[in-house]
């Protein structure tokens, strides 16, 4: 189980870096995200999240029943559409945060997978979402980036709230 750095943590904002080796290393780091996601009860956690600055995304947008994993190393978002679509989104490093967000409704992603094969897919509807949002963690932007003055305001309480969390974890 991996710690989640909470927001104010500058680990959040930093840009993490390519994968290079797919090695055992890289299948017990996804391991230990993708356990530390369920733990949380999130769909979606990037390694900046988890202190690691490596490009490295682990989604599961299935059920308990169905999981439907995806392991994005190296992802890259070629495509987006012009049509937009808005989506409540939450994220596991701003606990109890939930905030309407407008993103491209349908993208495509190019990566690589948990051995190195380059792969392209498009992805539309929540997964499309849940990338954006991962995507957007390993370049160190936040969702909280994407929210107009005016919500971020509503949030301030919210928000320094989680600062001090994030000041008390260490
Ligand atoms: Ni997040």
């Amino acid at each position: 189980m991996l710690k989640i750095r909470y927001y104010g943590d500058p680990v959040l904002r930093k840009k993490a870096e390519k994968v290079t080796e797919f090695d055992s290393d890289l299948e017990q780091i996804v391991k230990d995200m993708l356990e530390t996601m369920y733990v949380n009860s999130g769909i979606g956690l990037a390694a900046n999240q988890v202190g690691i600055l490596k490009q490295i995304i682990v989604i599961d947008t299935g059920t308990k029943e169905k999981p439907d994993i995806k392991i994005l190393i190296n992802p890259e978002i070629v495509n987006c559409s012009k049509e937009k679509t808005e989506y409540e989104e939450g994220c596991l490093s701003f606990p109890g945060l939930l905030e309407k967000i407008q993103r491209p409704a349908q993208i495509t992603v190019k990566c690589q997978d948990i051995k190195g094969n380059i792969c392209e897919f498009d992805a539309d509807g929540l997964l499309s979402i849940v990338i954006q949002h991962e995507y957007d963690h390993i370049n160190g932007i936040l969702f909280i980036d994407k929210m107009s003055p005016v919500k971020r305001l509503v949030h301030n309480k919210k928000l320094s709230e989680i600062k001090k969390l994030s000041k008390e974890k260490k």
